[in-house]
């Protein structure tokens, strides 16, 4: 884990927000690689749940909300935690993260021991803030703690526009808030994170079906993307961890350096959204069927997951270590759809002479993919700043290219290398990415 940290800081995937100002409360940003990365992640989830389907369309709602969204979801009621606070050293803690001590049966403050620990409170984990000049209860709005709603309150909006028809989905990608009290392990648990979700609406009959074909492709999802097996598990929630609007959840687990760790939220969210939205608003949000005269509210599967905390694992999966001519290195073996850059031109030499072809090999390839240019140090070293972070492959311009207009294209995971001509280079690198 601490490899990664300090790999995804020094070469510019994640760094701790405002660190000028000494960070602030476990948020973060992403540098020049991690928004590539970040940006990856969320276009790989959009193809295989948008482009590549005809039954789901995409939706980009409003972070901000009134008051009265999160009354009818239930989230100003039941987005919880428990809380206790150690009356001791004032620390607070969440209830269902501290465990009885083996040696007297009591709850221990992790910071100072003490067992003087208040009763546990619901503390509501949404970000509450003012729209307007008039900081009054009339102003109030929240920051959204999921994507989720924005797609049941524009149900309707969306139905009429798509000319969709159950079984069908809306899916949408973007920034979520929640005040954890707990967040932590770098970007796994954040207070500003993005999610990628997908709200899928069905006959009420067809739930349990569906909910199955989700988990499935939700699975095949990862594995394609090279988590590979025996990092991740589905893994079906006790009925006592259910939330509150769900009939059945699989969590989608990876497995962290810590142990495993929720990647994403499967849920049989049933009829509870569009309901408590219809009654809240007074909105009919059902589906009717003119052809057959039927009528019906749609249940929904949710396939919810984090953009952030999958990035994270994606690395962590990636992460590995060989040698090479005797060397050791430090190779991330992501998958060519995520890995920042997908082509890193480099010239031999940083002399004249080369430069001109060099340019005109990068400009041939940008319009394509997404390339780095680099022509500083040894090239062996230059190899090994690209493995590091993930370069599928090094086109690498000497002094024979300006004879045979030809370039060596180095492979990350073998280190083989082709001589490929100039004219062909294109087709030859998406030939091998095939993205
Ligand atoms: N709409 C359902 C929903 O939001 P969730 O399980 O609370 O379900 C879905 O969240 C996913 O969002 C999680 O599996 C996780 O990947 C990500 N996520 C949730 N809270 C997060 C946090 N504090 N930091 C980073 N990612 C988070």
């Amino acid at each position: 884990m601490d490899q990664i940290v300090n790999l995804t800081k020094r070469r510019g995937f994640v760094f701790p927000s405002a660190e000028i100002y000494g960070g602030f409360r476990s948020t973060y940003d992403y540098g020049p690689l991690g928004v590539l990365m970040l940006r990856n992640v969320k276009e790989a989830w959009w193809r295989s749940m948008v482009q590549l389907r005809d039954d789901v369309v995409g939706l980009d709602a409003a972070i901000l909300g009134p008051p009265a969204i999160w009354e009818a979801s239930g989230h100003l009621a039941n987005f919880t935690d428990p809380l206790v606070d150690c009356r001791n050293c004032n620390e607070r803690w969440r209830a269902d993260h501290l465990v009885a001590s083996d040696k007297d049966g009591k709850i221990h403050c992790p910071n100072c021991d003490s067992t003087d620990l208040t009763e546990a409170r619901a503390f509501n984990m949404m970000f509450k803030t003012y729209a307007g000049p008039v900081e009054d209860e009339g102003a109030v709005a929240y920051l959204r703690p999921e994507t989720a709603q924005g797609m049941f309150y524009n149900f309707a909006n969306v139905l009429q526009t798509s000319r969709k028809r159950p079984p069908f989905g809306i899916a949408q990608q973007g920034k979520s808030f929640r005040n954890e009290i707990t967040p932590g392990n770098f970007v796994f648990r954040t207070r500003e994170f993005e999610q990628m979700e997908l709200e899928y609406f069905v006959p009420p009959d067809e739930g349990p079906q569906w909910f199955e074909y989700w988990c499935a492709e939700r699975m095949q999802w990862y594995r394609d993307l090279g988590i590979p097996d025996d990092m991740l598990r589905l893994r079906p929630h006790d009925p006592e961890e259910l939330s509150h609007y769900s009939a059945g959840t699989s969590d989608v687990e990876f497995l962290f350096p810590w142990g495993w760790g929720e990647l994403e939220g499967i849920a049989n969210r049933t009829d509870f959204d569009l309901t408590a939205h219809s009654k809240a608003s007074g909105e009919r949000l059902e589906y009717y069927d003119q052809a057959s005269g039927e009528r019906y509210v749609p249940h929904v599967i949710e396939p919810a997951a984090g953009a952030t905390r999958t990035m994270m694992a994606f690395l962590i999966a990636a992460y590995d270590e060989d040698e090479i001519g005797g060397e050791r290195r430090s190779v991330l073996r992501l998958h060519p759809r995520l890995a920042p850059y997908k082509v890193a031109v480099l010239p031999l030499s940083k002399k004249d002479t080369l430069t001109p072809v060099a340019r005109e090999v990068l400009q041939l390839l940008q319009p394509h993919v997404m390339c780095d240019y680099d022509d500083t140090q040894s090239i062996g070293r230059r190899y090994r700043r690209q493995d590091e972070v993930g370069t599928p492959f090094c086109v690498t311009v000497d002094f024979e290219s300006l004879e045979d207009r030809a370039v060596t294209v180095r492979d990350r995971d073998t280190t083989a290398q082709d001589r490929v001509p100039i004219d062909g280079l294109v087709e030859h690198v998406r030939a091998k990415l095939a993205l």
